[in-house]
């Protein structure tokens, strides 16, 4: 069942879990995500850059992916289709091709008062059209040039003006960043958290770069408000290492190993079980 994400991610704020926003990236992931979702009975949030589309063929080609995998397997976990890092022009290209939720991330633009004023005009839009939201303040860092950042602290007056514009969930950093965290990373902020937090009442969170933060961190975010983990590196990370291995031990040369169905399916089951794993640590099993 595809629905927007906005009931979802309150639940989940009110229950003190969270969901993990898995991106998908092909068939073998969207698959096994689901398969995931479905033995665990967990909700999900099934999100797609802009990058992975392109990859794809289209967004459109990702939304009749993913609804014709649900029907295949006989989905019946909610699933929600998120646009994840949209331009202003993705957020209405996925409108258009049938996504179920966007995600207008204006923390790039030249201003913080055109991040205001797109997200003001994209949340009237989705919501006339019945999707859900997301808007980001305060961007999220990561490895550029081999400097790798701590990741931004998002302003929490403006977390606060975001969200008295009716996102239904919002990216604010706090120390979080993309990728592999490098080793003297200094950890989430908790207090840069709670001031958010306090700014914004029940709007549940989102915690991007969800790849590699310690349990613990994970877990006290999510008591502290997070709803939503993105999470993109580390499932990529366990389809490369179980494919590695699979063409490492010569495997792709017995027999017909070369058969993309023998030669992909280690990392696609790696997938969901790592999947299962995050879904656990989450603590949105069996909340569908
Ligand atoms: P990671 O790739 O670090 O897991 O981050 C994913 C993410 O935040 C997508 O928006």
């Amino acid at each position: 069942m595809l629905v927007n994400a906005a009931d979802m991610l309150k639940d989940a704020e009110a229950g003190h879990y969270a969901l993990g926003a898995f991106n998908t990236n092909n068939l073998e992931w969207t698959l096994s995500i689901l398969k995931a979702a479905e033995e665990t009975k967990s909700p999900l949030i099934i999100q797609c850059t802009g990058g992975a589309a392109k990859w794809m063929g289209s967004f459109k080609v990702c939304a009749d992916m993913v609804k014709a995998c649900i029907d295949a397997l006989n989905i019946t976990v909610p699933v929600a289709l998120h646009l994840d890092h949209g331009t202003y022009e993705q957020c209405l290209a996925c409108i258009e091709a049938g996504f179920t939720s966007i995600m207008y991330d204006g923390s790039h633009e030249e201003t913080f008062q055109i991040n205001l004023d797109r997200t003001k005009e994209l949340v009237e839009l989705a919501h006339s059209k019945g999707l859900s939201i997301e808007a980001e303040v305060g961007g999220i860092g990561g490895t550029e040039d081999g400097v790798t950042s701590n990741g931004e602290l998002a302003d929490p007056a403006q977390c606060k003006q975001i969200a008295d514009l009716g996102v239904d969930f919002l990216a604010c950093g706090i120390g979080n960043i993309h990728g592999v965290y490098p080793a003297d990373w200094a950890g989430l902020s908790f207090e840069r958290l709670a001031e958010i937090k306090a700014e914004v009442g029940d709007l549940p969170l989102v915690l991007h770069g969800g790849t590699g933060i310690p349990v613990d961190q994970i877990q006290k975010a999510i008591s502290m408000g997070v709803a939503k983990i993105n999470v993109n590196t580390d499932l990529q990370l366990v389809f490369a290492a179980a494919t590695r291995e699979y063409i490492e031990a010569g495997k792709d040369q017995q027999g017909k190993g070369y058969d993309p169905r023998k030669l992909l399916k280690p990392g696609r089951d790696a997938i969901v079980e790592r999947t299962k794993e995050l879904m656990e640590e989450f603590g949105s099993v069996n909340k569908a």
